[in-house]
């Protein structure tokens, strides 16, 4: 595949036609990954859990973030590589252009952060400056211990509605493209018709422009409780090469997620 971009990734967005996004943390995950049809590699802080082994994203740290794009941006073969700023790594305007200026540095092409509305000024500094970002809204991991748990978001009418805002005043200060996680389908798809940049689901159904899931769960070697979203594409698959691509090839046919993977 040749370079995706921003542009790229727009493109789909008009055309209507989706796009795939897995997370990769190392080199050879990302060579594979990037070979077999994946627009976008998340290095996620997702690494806490599945390569970390801790019990939340919370312990990652900048420095974490900085090593495994790097790697990742070794072995990727021309998708777009968007790393997350951890926790606490973008508590202000100032904190936030430093943390993403180390992970731009380390080989990222778009940096994703978890929040609502009062990322605004944030978001349009980091556009100012050349910094693409993807804002991560619905269920976001590093608040967590202000969640209560891992929970669906937006199923009652004010959370539902303080979501449609919050993704329109992110969309205004320029955000790149919006991800939501554990949404309910009829708002994710609202949110997907009403926004000009790419939506990036994970559990929010199949109406989004895009999907991505954490690699280590698609292929079925995340220890314990597989969440409701989550496919093992391993199941039906003769190797890991093979699963990747059925994925791929099933979020482009919009065949993935179905009402089974989806929350209504
Ligand atoms: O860190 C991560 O892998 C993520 C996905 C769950 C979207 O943010």
């Amino acid at each position: 595949m040749s370079g995706v971009t921003l542009h790229t990734l727009n493109k789909h967005k008009q055309d209507k036609t989706k796009f795939a996004v897995l997370t990769a943390y190392d080199a050879s995950f990302a060579h594979l990954v990037s070979t077999c049809g994946v627009e976008a590699i998340l290095v996620g802080d997702s690494l806490g859990m599945v390569l970390q082994g801790n019990s939340s994203t919370l312990p990652v740290t900048l420095e974490d973030m900085v090593y495994h794009t790097q790697s990742v941006a070794r072995g990727n073969q021309g998708a777009l590589i968007m790393s997350d700023l951890p926790f606490m790594s973008y508590a202000s305007v100032e904190q936030a252009a430093h943390s993403a200026a180390a992970v731009m540095r380390a080989g990222a092409h778009m940096v994703k952060l978890e929040g609502g509305r009062w990322l605004v000024d944030t978001v349009k500094k980091l556009t100012e400056q050349g910094v693409p970002v993807c804002v991560h809204l619905g269920l976001t991991p590093q608040a967590v211990n202000m969640l209560g748990g891992y929970k669906v978001q937006g199923r009652d009418q004010s959370g539902a509605l303080q979501m449609l805002e919050d993704a329109r005043a992110l969309e205004d200060a320029g955000a790149a493209c919006l991800l939501l996680e554990c949404v309910p389908s009829l708002l994710a798809a609202e949110i997907t018709e009403n926004s000009k940049v790419p939506v990036i689901g994970i559990g929010a159904g199949n109406s989004t422009d895009a999907q991505v899931l954490v690699l280590h769960d698609m292929l079925g070697v995340t220890p314990g409780r597989r969440p409701k979203f989550v496919k093992d594409f391993m199941i039906d698959a003769s190797s890991i090469e093979d699963a990747i691509k059925n994925y791929v090839a099933d979020v482009k046919d919009g065949s993935f997620p179905s009402a089974q993977y989806s929350f209504e």
